[in-house]
């Protein structure tokens, strides 16, 4: 039983590419495309009059299916933990109340309340359509919206609290500006609010139109205020994107340069260090790197894939951990050897003025690559550069 429920767990809840986790993921999508697609059609009355038992049919399948999996969550919930220092009961607690615990249950809730007529059909309708958030445990795009939301939410709710307040005082001043010329349209302030939300969201219905000259002044103003205003949530969710992408490439380029051996015995802040410095970059099988009597601009590590690099008396083959472009850097020269990608490489790139600053900060590492550039192209006395 133990080792069934390890199983389970590995196929729903760990994203490890082997075949049973791809296959749950598709099944899920699939699911998902299925069931919303039904449920949306359910409200079309021509498509419901003729086709409604099958799609019925498709949105039963698709919940019955969720609340199996929900079940098999619960069950395999334990698995979450390392060290079971914390109870059964208390992981499918906590996997319950955690939002994708929520999600998945709400996935399943509509379902069973219609199934005793506890729920209107709209209703069930617009609820089912909540399966779509079962992707979000697939889809790293969509999680990549609630990350950068929860990360700039103080900015959010600030930018919302102003709108607040410029929609409330918009909504007074016209009410007092035009409750005289229009008692019934714009009755109250809070009958007002509604033109308010709808002139300064620059949609404008046009059930609610100023008449007096000051009204219509006042009006203009708002509308260019909404534009100003509402571009305002849009910038902050811009900047969460591109710092959040930052952080995550940050990561990638992190654990790529821990893979360096040069770099290996270092501790982990001065690998975030250096990772600010360099740069992934993928090159295709015979790319010419660096050509011989170029001037240099960078030095690279390759963390996958071969080079070959063009020396007398025969090519030379550096491959995964090795570094190469450090001589001439080293000797403010040019290239001394071309170098080409024998197969697609996976490189690091360290440009020349963060290569000195580098060197400056770490001097054992300047010994070790000046070691290796002296091994490989000895200093002649007073030679010049080839
Ligand atoms: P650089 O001269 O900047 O550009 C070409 C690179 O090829 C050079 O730095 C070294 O990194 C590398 N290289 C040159 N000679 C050898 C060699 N004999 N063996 C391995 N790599 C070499």
């Amino acid at each position: 039983m133990q080792r069934w429920r390890t199983r389970a767990f590995r196929a729903l809840e760990r994203d490890s590419g082997a075949r049973a986790s791809r296959a749950v993921a598709a099944l899920t999508a699939l699911a998902v495309a299925l069931g919303t697609g039904a449920a949306m059609l359910a409200t079309e009355p021509r498509i419901a009059g003729t086709h409604g038992r099958l799609l019925d049919l498709v949105t039963s399948l698709c919940a019955g299916l969720f609340a199996l999996e929900y079940l098999l969550r619960l069950w395999v919930a334990p698995e979450r933990a390392l060290a079971s220092a914390t109870g059964d009961w208390a992981l499918r607690y906590r996997y319950a109340v955690s939002p994708e615990g929520l999600v998945d249950l709400a996935a399943v809730l509509p379902t069973a309340l219609a199934a005793f007529g506890r729920i209107e059909d709209d209703w069930l309708r617009a609820l089912q359509l909540l399966w779509l958030l079962k992707l979000m445990r697939h889809a790293s795009a969509l999680t990549l919206v609630f990350t950068v939301i929860r990360n700039e939410s103080r900015s959010l709710v600030a930018a919302l609290l102003v709108m607040i307040t410029l929609m409330a005082l918009a909504a007074g001043a016209m009410f007092a500006l035009e409750h005289e010329a229009q008692p019934t349209i714009f009755g109250s302030v809070p009958q007002t609010l509604w033109w308010a939300i709808v002139t300064m969201g620059t949609v404008g219905y046009g059930d609610m139109v100023p008449v007096t000259p000051l009204g219509k002044l006042f009006a203009s103003a708002v509308m260019v205020i909404g534009i100003a205003m509402f571009a305002v949530p849009a910038g902050i969710m811009a900047t969460g994107f591109a710092a959040e992408i930052r952080k995550r490439d940050f990561v990638v380029t992190w654990q790529l340069v821990a893979k360096v051996p040069l770099f290996q015995g270092l501790d982990a802040a001065r690998i975030a260090d250096i990772a600010r410095l360099l740069k992934p970059e993928v090159v295709p099988e015979n790319f010419v790197i660096v050509r011989r009597g170029e001037p240099a601009e960078a030095m690279f590590f390759i963390v996958q894939g071969q080079v070959e690099v063009d020396v007398t008396p025969g090519p030379v083959r550096l491959g995964r951990g090795q570094f190469f472009g450090e001589i001439a850097l080293l000797r403010d020269t040019v290239r001394t050897a071309t170098v080409t990608a024998a197969e697609e490489c996976q490189l690091l790139s360290l440009d020349i003025g963060d290569f000195r600053h580098l060197l400056d900060l770490h001097p054992d590492l300047r010994e070790t690559i000046e070691h290796v550039a002296q091994e490989r192209r000895p200093v002649e006395a007073g030679a010049p550069p080839p």
